[in-house]
């Protein structure tokens, strides 16, 4: 499979479907790197913001040097449209819709009425096994994850996911791809639910509720803990590397004692429950485990891109393999 298909954007369509958050920034990592795309919207509310969030993208992206070109020049290679039939040209479609095997499932109907038998149909769920998702459509074995982090013009991340009767081939074909997409990608060769990111992730958050829970530290202290413990590590390097850079051996005496005292609960945490229960969203709404004036849960989401941008700089700077480039 992998050496019969293109790697060069410019003459490689792809289908971005769902134009909320994700997919609105997907579109403009595509458009970046040189592909055209076709985007979709399933509903007809997105057509409301997509191009407008694409365009805003597009122009801070030129502000910050992402690229030098402007929003204009990328702009007439997106096509945005409710009409799946514009999917045809795509070897390679993105699902980014909500996060409901129902909506997914019929989505992939009318996007696999559109491309070719040779496209590849990927989906952007954060934890719907990709071995279920992939039994929704009729060519299962060119089905994979493609699991990207918010905002994805800016991140570096991506998660390549083969399910059950994925071929494996088709996932080195995107893992070779994505790199011209700027992303330091990984391929995950056997689905496991929530893949990497959402399994370490998750384990962090359940004891983040246990301690606030349980009394030990209030909301406050434990994103402060983690600003400044692993936010402060880890975009230079991964856990296994942290071991290496500190020592290992402290690592293996404290996980005989620790372990057993660490949350192993299977049920939702009440915070959270509450939280949604009550309607509340986060920052959309100004309504999350902080509280927030409607200014100020604004100005977060405002912080949080510009963020985005100057830690990609940093990113950049120390790439996966920047000890082998300092030897040369
Ligand atoms: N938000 C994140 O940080 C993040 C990170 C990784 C993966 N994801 C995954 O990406 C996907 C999209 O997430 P998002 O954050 O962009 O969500 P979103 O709520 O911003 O957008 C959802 C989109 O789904 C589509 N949609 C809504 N109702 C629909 C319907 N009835 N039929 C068909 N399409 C419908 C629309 O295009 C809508 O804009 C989800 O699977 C989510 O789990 C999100």
């Amino acid at each position: 499979m992998t050496e019969n298909r293109s790697t060069d954007p410019t003459s490689l369509s792809i289908g971005v479907v769902g134009l909320g958050l994700m997919g609105c920034s997907i579109a403009t990592c595509l458009l970046m790197a040189g592909h055209p795309v076709v985007a979709i919207a399933p509903i007809e509310s997105d057509l409301l913001h997509a191009e407008k969030r694409v365009r805003e993208h597009l122009s801070k992206s030129q502000q910050e040097g992402l690229t030098q070109k402007s929003p204009e020049s990328f702009l007439q290679r997106l096509i945005i449209t409710t009409d799946y039939s514009a999917l045809s040209p795509c070897t390679l479609v993105i699902e980014c819709t909500l996060e409901d095997l129902a909506i997914k499932k019929s989505v992939y109907g009318k996007i696999e009425a559109a491309i070719s038998g040779e496209a590849l149909l990927t989906s952007n769920t954060s934890a719907i096994p990709i071995s279920v998702l992939q039994k929704q459509t009729r060519h299962p074995n060119r089905f994979f994850g493609l699991h990207w982090a918010e905002p994805s013009h800016t991140t570096r991340f991506l998660e390549i996911i083969c399910g059950e009767l994925s071929d494996v081939e088709g996932g080195e074909y995107l893992y070779e791809l994505s790199h011209r997409w700027g992303k330091e990608p990984t391929l995950v060769r056997k689905d496991i639910r929530g893949f990497i990111t959402n399994r370490l992730m998750y384990a962090m958050y359940r004891e983040a509720f246990y301690l606030v829970e349980n009394g030990y530290a209030t909301v406050e202290d434990v994103d402060r803990a983690c600003r400044n413990n692993a936010g402060y590590w880890m975009t230079l390097v991964g856990v296994f590397r942290w071991m290496d850079l500190t020592g290992v051996p402290a690592y293996h005496a404290v996980m005989k004692d620790l372990f057993p005292t660490l949350n192993h609960s299977t049920a939702v945490p009440k915070l959270i429950d509450d939280i949604v229960k009550a309607g509340g969203k986060g920052v959309a709404n100004a309504h999350g485990f902080h509280s927030y004036t409607p200014e100020e849960a604004k100005l977060w989401e405002e912080t949080f891109k510009e963020f985005s941008y100057e830690i990609r700089k940093l990113a950049l700077k120390y790439p996966a393999d920047v000890v082998k480039k300092k030897l040369g």
